[in-house]
């Protein structure tokens, strides 16, 4: 049996989607879609690893349904659901819960980082979230993952949880017909997007995240062109004027961030940038990239709100995409369980 090229990515839905994701991520599932079958899912499950307000998550999960479609994700063409209206992912998770090691995750940064200090008080869910992540993947075989740059250890373990289970299985999955114990594949992460680490607009040492206390370290999709240009005017910088190319940037990380932005945004290389900006004061530079920002994202963020303000027909667009998705996710369960060992009617 030839494995088929199928793509699958995921975002949280916690707070709205901001550039980071866009521009890590997004971009690249939109570009993805023109040649491969692609799966894309809001994962509502990975958000309550930590604590959700019951009443704002419902509205956050139409919120990142709404930017993937404002962004151009074709919900008739790709498939694009919630992840919790599919059991597959769930169930899954706990056949891979008992494949992977503790030892393994043991070694995840990002669950270091979101347990921060107080790690005996972080939730058993928190901990399993690749476990999970490696399941929302392989539930549909899917081969091709594109993700920022943060997320490449947990494709990593994916990738380990599939090889494991395959040699664990091999005898049973071999029965079953598939050549050389290849029952899921090896996902592969593509971390191509234009700009795959965006760094927070306050710290160019930090991420750009959904988690930052501060407002003004992010843009987000659903700013209004007053804010983005607020929030870049205010962006830290450092006092040099811009270096006239890419290779003056090291050692400024601020400059380095918001001329990457700049570069992302315009389909512009950061030579090419700086070419035109070398030289240059940070104030006039930003009212440059104010404007680049708010043509790109300005459409989006409209868009979000005319989606939003019908949520029936958000939730109409998940349910037919979870349908689907029931439908791919649903046999290779079944063979899960047979090749586990378990008896199912
Ligand atoms: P999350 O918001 O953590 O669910 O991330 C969703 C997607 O956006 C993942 O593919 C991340 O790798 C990507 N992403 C999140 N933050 C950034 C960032 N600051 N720069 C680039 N990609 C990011
Ligand atoms: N962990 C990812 C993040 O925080 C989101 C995610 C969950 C994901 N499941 C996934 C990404 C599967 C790609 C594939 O960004």
């Amino acid at each position: 049996m030839e494995l088929k090229e199928r793509v699958f990515s995921g975002m949280q839905p916690t707070g709205s989607l901001h550039l980071g994701n866009y521009l890590g991520a997004m971009v690249q599932w939109i570009e993805m879609q023109k040649t491969h079958a692609c799966i894309y899912c809001v994962v509502d499950l990975h958000a309550i690893t930590v604590w959700q307000d019951p009443k704002e998550l419902r509205d956050a999960i139409r919120q990142v349904t709404a930017a993937y479609i404002a962004s151009g994700l074709d919900p008739k063409k790709s498939i694009l659901f919630n992840q919790s209206q599919v059991a597959a992912h769930a169930e899954l998770a706990w056949f891979f819960n008992c494949v992977a090691r503790l030892g393994w995750l043991n070694r995840m940064t990002q669950f270091k980082e979101k347990a921060g200090k107080d790690r005996e008080n972080a939730s058993v869910g928190l901990y399993a979230y690749p476990n999970l992540m490696a399941a929302d993947i392989l539930a549909y075989r899917a081969t091709h993952v594109p993700v920022g740059e943060d997320q490449k250890q947990h494709l990593e373990l994916a990738r380990d949880i599939a090889q494991k289970f395959n040699n664990d299985f091999r005898a049973e999955i071999e029965a079953k017909g598939y050549k050389d114990g290849l029952f899921f594949p090896q996902p592969e992460p593509v971390i191509t997007g234009p700009a795959t680490r965006v760094m927070s607009l306050r710290d160019g040492t930090k991420k750009m995240s959904k988690s930052d206390p501060s407002d003004l370290s992010r843009i987000n999709l659903t700013d209004d062109a007053e804010t983005i240009a607020r929030k870049i005017q205010k962006a830290k910088t450092d006092p040099e004027p811009l270096p006239s190319e890419a290779a003056g940037l090291a050692g400024r990380p601020e400059a380095d961030n918001l001329v990457g932005i700049y570069a992302a945004l315009a389909g512009k290389t950061k030579d090419s940038v700086l070419a035109e900006f070398g030289g240059q004061q940070f104030s006039s530079f930003k009212k440059s990239l104010a404007e680049v920002a708010v043509g790109r994202l300005g459409p989006i963020g409209a868009e979000v709100r005319r989606l939003t303000s019908d949520p029936a027909e958000i939730d109409r667009v998940l349910a037919d995409g979870s349908a689907r998705a029931r439908t791919i996710a649903a046999p290779i369960m079944d063979e899960v369980k047979d090749i586990v060992g378990l008896i199912r009617s």
